[in-house]
């Protein structure tokens, strides 16, 4: 979690008072450092190099366990490739893994040896994330529910903690050790990160980082290792960095590689508007350099941004941000930052998310709800946002010239107008040449018109008129070496660069110009709207145009083999992909292009009916399987002579002939809960102190670390038994619901509506007079978890209490806890040793329905009550609804299906309730009404079963109040297209047996 809002403050104020020229002026040259070699991986403090040759690392990060179904890992990989990145970064989470001390899953939905290897297969290189500590707005940041009672301060040396650590390192680590570029067989890992942001540093700190080195290298892990320090702090430097003098305040660390993240470029406003206060910070070579500076903080190692934002995590209770946080960090945004963050040295950027998810089950830390989306490239629903398209032609300008990881500051150039600013660097090896034009701060939503001169390596060049409307960037290269030819300069994005073959794109209907140097004049076939002008001079080829739909000249001759260049707008250029040498132009995505004999056999999506435009010289096209007749068009392109077909539309059943039983028996006096545990006084480890004396309540001791937790409590009716005082831990937007023999007393949820949510809650009720009649009672009390803190201080806050923390009865004016409270405690069934190890640790807490399975598909209901296509409300407390639904998405088709509930214009209902939702057993997520914002929950495809029945359970906790009770459910479609990957059931048990 890095620092949101302050190095906002810092863009925003800091440079307002000093907007012009600083920015541009570069710091002092750093020395260049010597090449660290770490197998086929190594560095100097410019860029990263594979095999020797300088690659920019350009990222998406992805959690294949916010993802459970593992062939969609296909997917969402191909969709990361195909927007231009070369590089996936994982997250893994250990809890994931670990449902109790000394068990490690890695199977089926667990299986991260296949995301890493299907990344491979994809032609992604691997950065993997592995903790022990990751955060990622997961339930404890990761770190599995058991080590919550262990008393060793986590995040230390403490042997405790590290003999814990060290069982989830030495399995995980083994699993990317086999995958590493350095391996025998080349896998694609190629960076391994050890812990995550920590920003303690004390000699416990430094001893631990020491130890994860250690073992991490023990593990065989040969390819360099950072850490992510928490925005830019100066912490973790390499160890022999030469910073003495040079960098103060740097901590130094065992580490190959410095690294850090940020999220800067502002929010969205609470009623859903974009915010544009904030402009580009410069955390590297044009900055204010020092150990928080950025990348200025290690002099020896190449800018590494381990999380640049691309988009940000939403809150219970917000209004919902994440399709304005997608136009916050849009296409521009990208543009403009990423950019800034390259023009200053990073070399290395990934962005977090590049495609974020579903933190399915009891995966969210308290701060996040079920969604993950993230307002990522890739929504939730895996369809490409229109920023991803935007991003395809960063990753065709690094793919075009990998110099450009490598570049130094060069001549300071002057714009004709001072609300712009240029960035220029150059490549010390080819003398290629990156500007970077921005708005100055203060000046981000500005339409201008500007024009500079420079001194190029072909030449000194006055620029034509360049407009940079808006929040944007413009990125322009000079002399550079491309597509067999000589480009002088260009005022148009490079996307693609082929032999031969050049793709230009621009804003539409903005103006731009390529430059290209020839022996002699060359013949160009251009269309109308293309000026040539030929300038003998220097046998420069003046190309002018407006950037508009796609245009093809064809330029032979000039002592240069023949070049198409292809010029077009945003649009134009979203609509052509690469894949595997080949380009495409015209469907929704392309996913490979595989040359077998004389035949191109494409695969890829379609939204509608589609064009199919591609360069290559076959004989023969295929389309996902299907031959497509072609003919010859201009620029040797092949074209299909009849658009490809978009996808069937789905007609989706209704919801109906739903089955509802009640489903809090726990709450009647009579329940037999002889088996439960009884609650003591063991140790507890939890950081919410108990008061003395009393019992230890935290759900943790027990065994209880997910979801919903059940107390039931008997007392002797006494005169004293005047109120009830408890005091509990529930995470965000999290409940209790008090019951006195059968009767809902009192319930309150946790205050929802702030981004860092309270989570803790006292909930003080009158007693009624039944407490006070003679004979035995029963309280019975549920809590819903949502779950555990994260540990960002590494004050082990995820040890916060869960469940009931403390219980009085007390007279109204007497001593509390005067009257004897004999407790029991029940979670999820079996605690640590539950029985759904396939469905894994998020799916389930300590419902009674969950506990006698009726979350299953194979649950026999038919004993329920029947009610047709409504869900009446039923008793206080939860109640539970099932139905079937049988589904038929056309083959060849990938489909998004959500559940979605209510009104879903609204963010939120004025009925109270919640809702857990299981879809073939699994817990796809939580809803609740009054607190929203989120009320669509994608269902992916593999839980989901698109051409079979599926049943749908829903677990809904109200007081029983009818104003209360649930609102319509449906089926929707988030995304339709022809094409997609194959998709397997994930396999998982129909039943299990019942515990009480
Ligand atoms: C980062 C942190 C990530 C995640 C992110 C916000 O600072 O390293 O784990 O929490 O913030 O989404």
């Amino acid at each position: 979690m890095a620092m949101l809002f302050r190095p906002l403050l810092l863009a925003g104020s800091a440079l307002a008072l000093a907007p012009m020229a600083q920015a541009q002026t570069a710091l002092p040259p750093v020395a260049p450092a010597p090449v660290q070699q770490f197998g086929r991986v190594s560095f100097d403090n410019r860029s990263l190099m594979i095999d020797g040759q300088r690659v920019p690392i350009w990222a998406a990060e992805f959690h294949p366990y916010r993802l459970p179904s593992p062939d969609l890992w296909r997917d969402v990989l191909q969709k990361i490739k195909a927007s231009g990145f070369n590089t996936v970064t994982f997250y893994f989470d250990w809890s994931y893994h670990s449902p109790k001390q000394g068990e490690l899953d890695f199977t089926g939905i667990r299986d991260m040896e296949r995301a890493i290897t299907m990344a491979g297969e994809e032609g992604l290189y691997v950065i993997t994330r592995v903790g022990p500590y990751v955060n990622a707005e997961l339930s404890r940041g990761g770190f599995p529910g058991w080590l919550n009672n262990q008393k060793a301060r986590a995040r230390t040396d403490d042997p405790d903690y590290l003999k814990a650590a060290d069982e989830w390192l030495a399995a995980i680590d083994a699993i990317v050790a086999r995958h590493q570029i350095n391996g025998a067989k080349g896998g694609p890992v190629i960076l391994h990160q050890i812990e995550n942001e920590l920003s303690q540093t004390s000699p416990v700190h430094r001893r631990y980082m020491d130890h994860l080195y250690a073992v991490t290298r023990s593990h065989g892990i040969t390819v360099p290792i950072f850490h992510n320090d928490q925005g830019r702090n100066g912490q973790w430097v390499p160890d022999g960095s030469p910073v003495a003098g040079v960098v103060p305040g740097v901590v130094l660390g065992p580490v190959d590689m410095y690294a850090f993240d940020g999220y800067p470029g502002g929010t969205c406003t609470m009623d859903g508007k974009v915010s544009r206060g904030n402009g580009a910070p410069d955390w590297g070579f044009y900055g204010t350099g020092g150990a928080r500076g950025g990348a200025t903080a290690s002099p020896a190692t190449p800018g590494f941004l381990a999380e640049i934002g691309g988009g940000w995590f939403d809150y219970w209770g917000s209004n919902g941000i994440y399709a304005c946080n997608a136009q916050q960090t849009g296409a521009g945004y990208g543009r403009l930052f990423y950019g800034t963050n390259l023009a200053n040295g990073i070399s290395l950027q990934s962005i977090y998310m590049g495609y974020g998810g579903t933190s399915w089950g009891w995966l969210p830390a308290p701060v996040v709800f079920t969604s993950y989306d993230y307002g990522a490239a890739i929504a939730e629903d895996r369809s490409l946002r229109e920023k991803a398209l935007a991003l395809k032609p960063i990753g065709g300008t690094l793919a075009a010239l990998p110099e450009i990881a490598a570049m130094v500051p060069a001549q300071k150039l002057v714009p004709s107008s001072d609300a712009i600013r240029l960035y220029h660097n150059r490549s010390p090896e080819k003398d290629t040449r990156f500007i970077l034009a921005t708005h100055q701060a203060g000046h981000w939503t500005q339409d201008t018109s500007f024009t500079f001169a420079a001194d190029l390596p072909d030449g000194h060049y006055q620029f034509p008129p360049i407009r940079l409307n808006g929040y944007d960037a413009k990125w322009i290269v000079a002399g550079a070496n491309l597509a067999g030819h000589r480009l002088v300069y260009t005022t148009s994005q490079i996307q693609t660069a082929q032999t031969n073959r050049l793709l230009l794109i621009g804003r539409n209907g903005e103006a731009g110009r390529t430059v290209l140097r020839f022996a002699s004049r060359p013949l160009v076939k251009a269309p109308a709207g293309v000026t040539v002008t030929w300038g003998a001079a220097r046998g420069d080829l003046l190309l002018d145009y407006t950037h508009g739909p796609l245009a093809t000249v064809e330029i032979s001759g000039g002592g240069k083999p023949a070049l198409t260049l292809l010029l077009g707008d945003d649009a134009a250029g979203a609509a052509c992909w690469q894949a595997d040498g080949i380009l495409v132009c015209g469907p929704a995505m392309l996913r490979h292009a595989v040359k077998q004999g004389g035949t191109l056999a494409l695969s890829g999506d379609t939204i509608a009916p589609s064009p199919l435009r591609v360069w290559a010289k076959v004989g023969r096209v295929t389309w996902n399987g299907a031959a497509v007749p072609m003919r010859t068009v201009a620029g040797g392109a092949l074209e299909a002579v009849a658009p490809l077909a978009g996808p069937a539309p789905i007609d989706l059943p209704v919801l109906a002939n739903w089955r509802m039983a009640e489903g809090t028996p726990e709450a009647l006096s009579a329940f037999d809960d002889h088996t439960w545990q009884r609650i003591d006084h063991r140790a507890d480890a939890s950081q919410s102190q108990k008061p003395a004396g009393q019992p230890t309540l935290t759900m943790d001791p027990y065994g209880f670390h997910e979801g919903d937790v059940w107390y039931r409590a008997r007392f002797k009716g006494d005169a004293s038994a005047q109120r009830l005082s408890l005091t509990y831990g529930a995470g965000g937007a999290g409940m209790v619901q008090v019951f006195l023999d059968g009767r809902l007393i009192g319930q309150q949820d946790l205050p929802a509506a702030m981004p860092r949510p309270i989570t803790t809650g006292n909930l003080t009720l009158a007693m009624p007079d039944a407490a006070r009649a003679a004979g035995e009672h029963v309280l019975s009390v549920m809590v819903r978890n949502n779950g555990h803190n994260w540990d960002l201080t590494a004050m082990d806050e995820h040890k916060e209490g869960r469940g009931l923390i403390a219980a009085s009865l007390e007279p109204l004016a007497g001593p509390s806890f005067a009257v004897p409270l004999d407790w029991r405690i029940q979670g999820r069934a079996g605690g640590e040793d539950f029985a759904d190890r396939t469905r894994g640790t998020p799916n389930n807490g300590g419902q009674y329905g969950e506990r006698m399975g009726w979350h299953l598909p194979g649950f026999d209901d038919r004993n329920w009550r029947a009610t047709g296509a409504a869900l009446p409300q039923g008793a206080a407390g939860t109640n539970w609804y099932r139905t079937n639904v049988k589904l038929n998405v056309p083959k060849g088709q990938d489909a998004t299906l959500a559940l979605a509930f209510g009104d879903t214009a609204k963010p939120r209902s004025a009925a109270q309730y919640r809702v857990l939702m299981f879809v073939n057993g699994w817990n796809m997520g939580q809803f609740i009404a009054h607190v929203g914002p989120q009320r669509i929950f994608p269902i992916p495809e593999g839980i989901l079963n698109h051409r079979g029945t599926n049943t749908i359970a829903l677990a809904v906790t109200s007081d029983g109040n009818p104003a209360n009770a649930p609102e319509a459910v449906r089926l929707i479609t988030l995304q339709n297209r022809r094409g997609g990957v194959e998709v397997a059931q994930v396999s998982a048990p129909a039943t299990l047996p019942a515990s009480n």
